[in-house]
């Protein structure tokens, strides 16, 4: 329910080839169905459905060209930004995974000032807010109440795999494997972007 498989709109695949053969070892290690969620940040990755969705229908043409068996889905991954939160103001139609929840993402410096109103407004639009990866969010690893907070109020967290297996490192895989512990995690998913991310 969280990866980047659409070429040349992210920092995920660079090309239709790269995606195929990603798709393939998906497919190879068990995985019916993907929702692929291309980022869209302010100033960096100018995504809507216009960009998005012809990209969907390339690839899916694509695997089924090639008689790869999967089920493609794409939603995005909404920076809560000043852009966003145009976006929210403006009722626009946002790209929902399962057609209820949005995948939202913070910066990696610091979450919005404003996140409990954002989630608010999310909410009261119909959607489902899911945040990603909070454990890779190192300014939230002291402060856990948040992560209870987000979790009581109905922000879904998504816990990379990757995380678990620790690639970020130690102290994030630490936070992932306490989020479960607790019992906090509604979503895991593989954020693929390339190679590098395989976890198999
Ligand atoms: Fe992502």
């Amino acid at each position: 329910m969280h990866s980047h498989l659409l070429a040349g709109l992210d920092d995920g695949v660079q090309d239709i080839e790269e995606a195929v053969e990603l798709v393939k070892q998906l497919q190879a290690a068990g995985y019916t169905k993907l929702v692929t969620t291309p980022h869209i940040i302010s100033g960096l990755y100018h995504n809507h459905a216009d960009t998005i969705l012809p990209a969907l229908d390339k690839l899916r043409a694509r695997l089924e060209q090639e008689g790869i068996p999967m089920e493609l889905e794409a939603a995005a991954e909404y920076m809560l930004d000043d852009y966003f939160e145009g976006l929210l103001a403006d009722r626009e139609p946002l790209l929902k995974i399962s057609n209820k929840y949005l995948l939202t993402e913070f910066s990696f410096v610091s979450m919005p000032f404003n996140y409990r109103e954002m989630f608010f407004d999310i909410k009261m639009a119909g959607y489902e807010p899911i945040l990603a990866h909070p454990e890779r969010f190192r300014y939230l690893h002291d402060n856990f109440d948040v992560y209870r907070e987000l979790h009581e109020t109905g922000v879904y967290l998504q816990v990379n795999l990757l995380s678990l297996k620790g690639h970020y490192g130690r102290s994030i895989q630490k936070v992932a494997v306490q989020l479960l512990e607790e019992k906090l995690v509604s979503f895991v998913g593989t954020d693929i972007h390339h190679q590098r991310h395989r976890m198999y």
